[in-house]
């Protein structure tokens, strides 16, 4: 493609009042460092950030939302101890069909090795969530899921109930 900036921005821009994407981050500093590339790019306009944290934000959404209005993406890449939480609030809130990314779902790789005690007590706690999480997005038939094994591990859930 000859320029693929130039690309992804006339699709941004045909998309005009389509794409919305709601933003949540409990520290706004963070997405100040993207900031200026979402300027640069004409869409801050199409970004709703929310400096919170996430959870009470999408209980609120999950209460007040209608099904018009629901989301078609999430992408969730924050406290690893809150998967879980988030997950019951996010099927209230994307649409059947509609995806939700979970990003770290191999955790370094540590989920398929036996725990190390010399790591940090907080990498072996978030481990731990992630197993449980792993574990419980597998029973759940309320999706259809891929593990895709990039990074460090993304987790691609489709609803379908
Ligand atoms: C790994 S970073 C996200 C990086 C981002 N996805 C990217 O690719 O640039 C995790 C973010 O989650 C935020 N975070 C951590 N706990 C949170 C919570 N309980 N609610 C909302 N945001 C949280 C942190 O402030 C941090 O910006």
């Amino acid at each position: 493609m000859a320029n693929p900036d130039r690309f992804i921005n006339k699709c941004l821009l045909q998309s005009e009042g389509l794409l919305q994407i709601t933003a949540i981050d409990v520290d706004r500093s963070n997405y100040k460092i993207g900031l200026p590339f979402i300027q640069k790019a004409g869409v801050e306009g199409k970004i709703k950030f929310i400096e919170s944290e996430a959870l009470p934000v999408l209980d609120k959404l999950a209460q007040e939302m209608n099904e018009d209005e629901m989301f078609d993406f999430a992408f969730v890449d924050a406290d690893k101890e809150n998967y879980n939480n988030y997950h019951e609030k996010l099927l209230m809130i994307v649409k059947i069909g509609g995806l939700i990314l979970y990003d770290n779902t191999l955790w370094f790789g540590s989920i398929a090795t036996p725990m190390n005690p010399d790591m940090p007590k907080d990498f072996n706690e978030a481990r731990e969530s992630i197993i449980k999480f792993n574990k419980e997005l597998a029973a759940d038939p309320r999706i259809e899921l891929c593990q895709v094994c990039i990074g460090d591990g993304l987790t691609i859930c489709r609803r379908v109930a």
